[in-house]
């Protein structure tokens, strides 16, 4: 898989990757899963983890400001990585997966 990206945008979608397996990191039990995929013009990156997945309460606005789980921090990590990702043209998503981890997936135009 060759692509590359302008370097201020990598330098953000980097910081947006980060914020999301930080938390998995946080959460796993076990194991974190990190899926790459070029999907037509799209590279789609998921990240999946084995702890007790995103509060199903939370799971609605997880990506605002200053929401967060008992156990969270400021809150800001997901609607940081949301802005940056929009911001480059993708989206992203966060569900829980039947095996009750957390999954979140971002989306975005690889560069032509
Ligand atoms: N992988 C995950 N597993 C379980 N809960 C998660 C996971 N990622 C995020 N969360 C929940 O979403 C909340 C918001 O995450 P985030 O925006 O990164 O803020 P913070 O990490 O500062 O609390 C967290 O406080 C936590 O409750
Ligand atoms: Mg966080």
């Amino acid at each position: 898989m060759h692509f590359s990206l302008p370097n201020g945008d990598r330098d953000k979608l980097l910081q947006a990757l980060i914020n999301v397996v930080g938390n998995s990191v946080k959460y796993a039990k076990n194991q974190i899963q990190i899926k790459v995929s070029l999907i037509r013009n799209d590279i789609e990156i998921s990240v999946m983890d084995d702890g007790d997945g995103i509060p199903e309460t939370l799971l609605p606005h997880v990506f605002h400001r200053f929401v967060r789980g008992k156990d969270g921090e400021t809150g800001l990590g997901l609607a940081i990585s949301r802005a940056i990702v929009e911001r480059c043209g993708g989206v992203i998503t966060a569900q829980n997966l039947d095996t009750g981890g957390a999954s979140v997936m971002m989306r975005f135009p690889a560069p032509a």
